[in-house]
């Protein structure tokens, strides 16, 4: 099930990110994307436990995915993909034409995903990250 990410669900994702990205978003930068209007995020649940969530910035025409992981223990098995499907549904139902990202050039599953969900490299962004590694932008049309 996918539902919208609440307040109270906090203290998991962020569990979650640390150990799946280390250093992306801690708790005040969810709560900054929780009070903002053109934030959204969802997580997705399997029997009421979250095993992946998704966070996108809506801006006119443009969609952003800012957030996107999968619980170690439930990976390949299409939930990326399904919260993709969602947040394309919700873009589409706001007029939103392009979709958006950055990735780290080192992040191969995140790569193979989304080229597989058609995105393609629009540019390389050097030393993007904090910890210095580039970034591909990417984008596809909705
Ligand atoms: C990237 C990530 C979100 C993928 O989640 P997932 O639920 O495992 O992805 P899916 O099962 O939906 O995979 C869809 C496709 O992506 C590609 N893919 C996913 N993981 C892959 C891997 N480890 N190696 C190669 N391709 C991979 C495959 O093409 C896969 O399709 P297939 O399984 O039919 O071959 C997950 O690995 C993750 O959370 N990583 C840590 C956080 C992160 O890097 N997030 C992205 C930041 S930009």
């Amino acid at each position: 099930m996918i539902r919208e990410l609440l307040e109270e669900d906090l203290l998991e994702v962020v569990r979650l990110e640390k150990e799946l990205f280390g250093d992306h978003w801690d708790h005040d930068d969810f709560k900054k994307e929780l009070d903002s209007d053109l934030s959204h995020m969802y997580v997705l649940t399997i029997d009421g436990k979250i095993v992946g969530y998704i966070a996108i910035t809506i801006l006119y025409e443009r969609v952003e995915i800012t957030d996107l992981a999968v619980a170690k223990d439930k990976q390949r098995q299409g939930y990326a993909k399904l919260l993709l499907d969602h947040v394309t549904k919700v873009a589409k139902d706001q007029g939103c034409e392009v979709m958006s990202l950055e990735v780290k050039v080192t992040n191969i599953p995140a790569l193979r995903l989304y080229e597989g969900y058609d995105f393609i490299v629009m540019r390389k962004r050097e030393r993007y990250y904090k910890d210095g590694t580039d970034a591909y932008e990417m984008a596809r049309g909705i």
